[in-house]
C-alpha cells in the first residue's frame, strides 16, 4: 500500500520504518528540514534499538521516502497516518496547533483528488478532537464530505520509547476507531499480520482508550510505590509483596474490579483501606493516591444523588440495598448511604432487595436493620413489580437477572431507570435510561 506519515518523531519514524519493512511504500512528511535530511541519507532522527539499521535498509530499498510537500504525499497515497506532536500547554491542555495545521493541509491536498483517501490520527488527542476539530478542517479545505471523498479514523499508539520496534510488532491489540466500516476495512490489512486482535470501534472510544491506558499505567506505578513506601516504613519487603500481588491473576491482574459501576462498600474494602491509611499516618508515610480513594468513592454516591435530585422526580424506587448481589450484608453498603441521602432530601422512597426483606431476615442482619437502620427498614417492600410501577425513577443497584427482568417488564415509557450496574440488553427497556457514569 502507499502510505503517508505526518510527523517523523518517535511514533512517526518507527511506524514509517516498520511499515516500509512490511512491504508498504511510505512517504514521510515533517516540517523539520533537519529530520528530512537525516532520513534522506538513511539515518533515523530518533535513537531507538534497531531503528538506524532498519531505516537505512528501507531508505536504500526506496521504500521510505520523505518530503515537506503535503500535496505530493497525499496524491501518491491512499492512507495517511498523522503522528505530529500534541504537547501540553502551560495550563495542562493540549496544543492542537500541529494537528490542525496538518488537517488543513491534507484537506487542501484532497480537494484536487478523485480517489478515496483515509486519514488516521495517531497522535494522542482528547475525545472529540477528531470529529470536532480535525473533520471540519478536512471538509472545509477539501470541499468534500466525510464518507464521500475521504474516511477518518483514530488509532491509539501503544509503543513505548526504548522498545518501540518490539512494541510495534507486538502490541497488546490494534484498536481503530473509524467513521465507517469502509474506513476500518481500509486500515485493517495494514495491521492484520500482527499477533494480536484487531478491534474496530467508534472514534470517541478509541480516543479515550489511550488516556485510560496511560492513566492506568500511571496509577499502577503510584500504587506500587505507595505500597512500597508504607512497606518500607514497616520493615516489610515491598518487592516481595508486590510480586505476590501480581501473582493473583483472578482478582488482582485481571478484569475484576475494572468495570465502571457504583461505589464500593461492604465489610472489607472500606475497613481495610481505612486501617491501611491509619498505619501510614502512624508511620509518617504520605500516601496521597490511596488517601484519595475513599473521597473518590463517596463522589460516586454523590454523583448518583445529584442526578436523582436534578431529575425533579420525587417518587423513587430503589432495587437493591445490600452492597452487592447475593448477600444480605448491609455494612457500609453505598446503596444504604444513597437511600439515607434521598430520605434526607425528602424523596418519597421505597426499597426492594430480594435478600433484605424484613420478613425473611434473621439474626444479626435483622437486628442490624432494626437497631441501626430503622428509617430504612420502614421503606422495604417485598413486591418488586409494584415498587417499579409506583416509581417515577427506578434506581437499579443490583445486577441479578431476575431484577433486571422486572425493570424491563414493569418500567413504562413515562419512567426512567438510573442504572448503577451496567445492565445488558438495554435496548429492551421501554423506559428512559441513564447510566451512573456511562
Ligand atoms: N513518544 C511516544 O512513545 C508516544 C507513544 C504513543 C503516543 N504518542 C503520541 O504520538 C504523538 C507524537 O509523539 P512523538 O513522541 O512522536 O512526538 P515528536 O515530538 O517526537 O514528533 C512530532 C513530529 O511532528 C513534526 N511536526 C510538527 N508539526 C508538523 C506538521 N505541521 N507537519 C508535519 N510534521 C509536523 C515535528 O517536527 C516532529 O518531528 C503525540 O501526540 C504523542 O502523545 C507518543
Amino acid at each position: 500500500m502507499n502510505i503517508a506519515i505526518f510527523g517523523m518523531g518517535y511514533v512517526g519514524a518507527v511506524s514509517a520504518a516498520c511499515l516500509a519493512r512490511d512491504g508498504h511504500h511510505v512517504i514521510g512528511v515533517d516540517v523539520d528540514p533537519g529530520k528530512l535530511d537525516l532520513l534522506r541519507k538513511g539515518h533515523s532522527p530518533i535513537v531507538e534499538e534497531g531503528i538506524q539499521e532498519l531505516t537505512a535498509d528501507v531508505v536504500t530499498k526506496g521504500r521510505l521516502q520523505v518530503t515537506d510537500d503535503v500535496g505530493e504525499a497525499i496524491r501518491q497515497t491512499a492512507l495517511s497516518f498523522v503522528c505530529v506532536g500534541t504537547p501540553s500547554q502551560p495550563n495542562g491542555s493540549q496544543d492542537l496547533g500541529a494537528i490542525e495545521h496538518v488537517a488543513s493541509q491534507i484537506g487542501e491536498a484532497l480537494a484536487g483528488m478523485d480517489s478515496y483517501h483515509v486519514v488516521v490520527i495517531r497522535s494522542t488527542v482528547r475525545p472529540g478532537t477528531v470529529i470536532d476539530r480535525v473533520l471540519p478542517l478536512l471538509e472545509q479545505h477539501s470541499g468534500k464530505t466525510l464518507g464521500e471523498g475521504f474516511g477518518l479514523a483514530f488509532q491509539p499508539e501503544f509503543l513505548r520509547e526504548g522498545t518501540s520496534i518490539r512494541d510495534y510488532d507486538n502490541p497488546p491489540f490494534t484498536v481503530v476507531g473509524g467513521d465507517s466500516q469502509r474506513t476500518l476495512d481500509c486500515v485493517k490489512p495494514v495491521f492484520e499480520h500482527l499477533p494480536c486482535e484487531f478491534v474496530g470501534t467508534d472514534i470517541g472510544t478509541a480516543e479515550m482508550l489511550k488516556y485510560a491506558c496511560n492513566a492506568f499505567h500511571a496509577v499502577k506505578i503510584v500504587f506500587a510505590n505507595e505500597i512500597g513506601r508504607l512497606s518500607q516504613s514497616m520493615g516489610v519487603d515491598s518487592l516481595e509483596v508486590m510480586r505476590l500481588v501480581t501473582q493473583d491473576k483472578q482478582l488482582n491482574i485481571s478484569p475484576a474490579y475494572l468495570r465502571p459501576g457504583f461505589a464500593f462498600g461492604g465489610s472489607c474494602l472500606p475497613k481495610d483501606l481505612r486501617a491501611l491509611l491509619y498505619m501510614a499516618k502512624e508511620q509518617d508515610a504520605d500516601l496521597p493516591m490511596l488517601g484519595g480513594v475513599i473521597p473518590s468513592n463517596q463522589q460516586q454516591v454523590q454523583h448518583a444523588l445529584d442526578y436523582i435530585l436534578a431529575s425533579g422526580k420525587r417518587r423513587v424506587g430503589m432495587v437493591g440495598l445490600s452492597f452487592k448481589s447475593g448477600t444480605d450484608d448491609l455494612r457500609e453498603s453505598p446503596l444504604v448511604t444513597l437511600a439515607e441521602q434521598l430520605i434526607g432530601k425528602g424523596i418519597d422512597l421505597q426499597i426492594h432487595d430480594p435478600n433484605v426483606q424484613l420478613s425473611r431476615l434473621i439474626g444479626a442482619n435483622r437486628r442490624y436493620i432494626e437497631e441501626k437502620l430503622p428509617h430504612i427498614g420502614r421503606l422495604l417492600v417485598d413486591d418488586c413489580s409494584t415498587l417499579i410501577q409506583d416509581a417515577e425513577l427506578v434506581v437499579l443497584g443490583l445486577s441479578d437477572a431476575h431484577l433486571v427482568e422486572q425493570v424491563v417488564t414493569h418500567a413504562g415509557e413515562d419512567q426512567t431507570v438510573l442504572d448503577l450496574v451496567g445492565i445488558p440488553g438495554r435496548d429492551r427497556l421501554r423506559c428512559g435510561y441513564r447510566g451512573v457514569c456511562w
